[in-house]
């Protein structure tokens, strides 16, 4: 049995199908990226494994490390180590980036970290993402770039130590420097402890990250699987060249 097993997952927002039967199996030590065109249902399932009440799973079960995630709420989710980098990540105002950070660390780790430690490691970790030491007083996400943006999610991701990280469109946005940086602040968490899922609309990251399995959804299914060569072909062909390969009538 995979850590992150999804079997015929179908999920609606606003009572309208998007998840028409998923299914997708990510082990600890893998990394595995989900491609598709805008709209095929790619932040949905983010969202459904992360727990999002926005979406309603009607049907199909997401199993993490042999727990049926989907009878869970979000915060005992990321206590069982799963983390979700938001496509659109939301602002705080009036929360500093260092107390959300601690509070999020304290509250996943179930402990009180002592301030001093929280604060070399936050420090620390920040450097190794050339993220300036005057975000520690801004307000979460409150007039980040969207660059900036995306360098906090890789933060909070390296602070909670997930095991299994879902990250949403994490290279939109980024210019090929920015592009970079938070690349190999994914590749510093990756390790035998955890699975990484990285949705993309692009293969651009894929230069960056070396996936072991490549998926690409349309309409809210799993239609095409394969190795890097597949994100190679979406490259070269686009996602047209994949619909009239796999014979999709979308
Ligand atoms: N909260 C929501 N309410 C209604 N429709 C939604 C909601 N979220 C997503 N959708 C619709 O579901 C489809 C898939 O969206 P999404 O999962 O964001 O796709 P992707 O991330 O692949 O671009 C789109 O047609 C979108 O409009
Ligand atoms: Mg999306």
């Amino acid at each position: 049995m995979a850590d992150l097993e999804i079997r015929d997952l179908h999920v609606e927002a606003d009572d309208t199908p998007i998840l028409r039967g998923v299914d997708l199996d990510l082990d600890k030590g893998k990394t595995i990226a989900l491609m598709g065109p805008n709209g095929s249902g790619k932040s949905t399932l983010a969202y459904a494994i992360a727990g999002h009440p926005a979406y309603d799973i009607t049907g199909g079960t997401i199993t993490w490390k042999g727990t049926e995630l989907t009878e869970l709420t979000p915060d005992e989710r990321a206590r069982l180590g799963v983390f979700l980098a938001m496509q659109y990540p939301v602002e705080v105002p009036g929360v500093s980036l260092t107390n959300f950070l601690r509070t999020a660390v304290n509250a996943v780790n179930e402990e009180d970290v002592p301030v001093r430690e929280f604060m070399q490691r936050l420090r620390s970790e920040m450097a190794e993402l050339g993220v300036d030491d005057s975000f520690l007083q801004r307000s979460v996400n409150e007039g980040f770039s969207g660059g900036e943006k995306k360098r906090f999610e890789i933060l909070q991701a390296a602070l909670l130590k997930p095991e299994l990280a879902v990250l949403d469109e994490t290279d939109s946005g980024l210019d090929v420097d920015a592009l970079r940086i938070v690349a190999e602040g994914v590749n510093r968490l990756s390790g035998p402890d955890l699975g990484v899922l990285i949705i993309t609309h692009y293969t651009r990251i894929l230069r960056y990250i070396t996936a072991d399995e490549v998926h690409v959804m349309f309409e809210g299914r799993i239609v095409a699987s394969g190795g890097a060569e597949l994100a190679d072909e979406l490259e070269q062909g686009g996602y047209d060249k994949i619909r009239a390969e796999h014979g999709v009538s979308v």
